[in-house]
């Protein structure tokens, strides 16, 4: 039987990835490619939402592809492409915003909580919209399943409300993706701020390792992470949230498991277990930077993937527009 398709996109809007988009996402992204149909698109339509640089993007846009290839993506086994190189998303995404409610689509509170910083009214229409678009990506490759953590939720719905509308209105087209939230792995903390998720957007660089940073740097990150004024090491995300962040790190880079690490440490102390993890930090970095660059120093190559990649993904793509510009009568 065939495998069942996925699709799964990340947005270009930093200069690197960071350990938590790599544990909780792009890991998983890596081990799918064996087990599943994927397409994985690098979403730069989504990345033009809230204002850009359109040098920055286009810099970051290649910076994600590469080290979307340095993690393991393998363009013989999975299907990797930029979004805008393949025009069906947008196209569809206008069909769908037609079909969408005005109330439905104020509904998603993730614009409400994004637009809150600038108020709705000064956001873009394109922020406002943008679910609809996700919509779109998914059901062009009629994946069965989507690799989305928890805060996609409500939008995954509106994607099956409106696929299942669409079959209603016009005929079967669309594949409806299966409602579960294929789980994250892992949820990485705040290194300064162990109760808070690892984010770009964290309010001190120490909190965060980048995958793109220099390893020196990203041990002593390790090494000056917040814990707690305790000295054993348990796993506790309740009461010792930074040691549990740091023993979660270390599970998920060495394929240890938390309670054969527990154990190691026992009688140990914080130190210890922070100089360790620093050590595997370093070593985890050094060849995903060294595989980074080679994409990078070799511009050619790099478009020859991304072309291949965007002439696979219209492969899939035509065909579903073409389907639905016929049922709706173009
Ligand atoms: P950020 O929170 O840094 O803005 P994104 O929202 O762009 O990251 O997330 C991209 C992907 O990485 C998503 O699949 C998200 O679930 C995952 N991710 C982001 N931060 C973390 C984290 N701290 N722990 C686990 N997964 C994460
Ligand atoms: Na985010």
């Amino acid at each position: 039987p065939a495998r069942p398709r996925v699709l799964s996109g990340i947005q270009p809007t930093a200069d690197s990835f960071h350990l938590g988009n790599y544990l909780g996402a792009l890991r998983n992204w890596v081990a799918m490619q064996e087990t599943h149909d994927a397409f994985y698109c690098v979403v730069d339509l989504h990345a033009i939402t809230a204002g850009h640089d359109p040098a920055l993007l286009r810099k970051r846009t290649r910076v994600s592809a590469a080290q979307l290839l340095a993690v393991g993506l393998d363009p013989e086994r999975c299907t990797l492409f930029v979004q805008s190189h393949v025009p069906e998303h947008a196209q569809l995404g206008w069909v769908m915003g037609c079909i969408t409610g005005f109330g439905e689509a104020s509904r998603m509170t993730q614009f409400k909580d994004k637009s809150q910083r600038q108020g709705a009214d000064r956001s873009s229409v394109g922020l406002f919209t943008y679910p609809i678009l996700q919509a779109a990506d998914i059901l062009l490759y009629q994946a069965d399943a989507v690799p989305v953590g928890e805060d996609q939720r409500q939008h995954l719905e509106l994607t099956r409300d409106l696929a299942q509308r669409f079959n209603t209105m016009f005929g079967q087209t669309f594949t409806v993706p299966a409602p579960h939230i294929i789980r994250d792995t892992a949820k990485i903390t705040d290194l300064q701020e162990p109760t808070a998720k690892m984010s770009k957007s964290a309010s001190t660089a120490n909190g965060l390792i980048e995958l793109l940073e220099d390893p020196a740097k990203a041990a002593k990150k390790i090494k000056s992470a917040v814990t707690d004024t305790g000295r054993e090491i348990v796993f506790d995300q309740e009461h010792k949230p930074g040691v549990a962040n740091l023993l979660t790190i270390y599970a998920a880079l060495t394929g240890r498991t938390i309670e054969e690490l527990v154990d190691a440490y026992e009688g140990k102390g914080y130190g210890d277990l922070k100089k360790d993890l620093a050590e595997v930090v370093k070593e985890f970095l050094r060849p995903i930077q060294e595989r980074t660059n080679a994409y990078l120093d070799d511009p050619a190559q790099l478009d020859k993937l991304l072309a291949i990649g965007a002439e696979k993904a219209r492969a899939v793509a035509g065909p579903t527009l073409k389907a639905v510009y016929d049922h709706i009568g173009f």
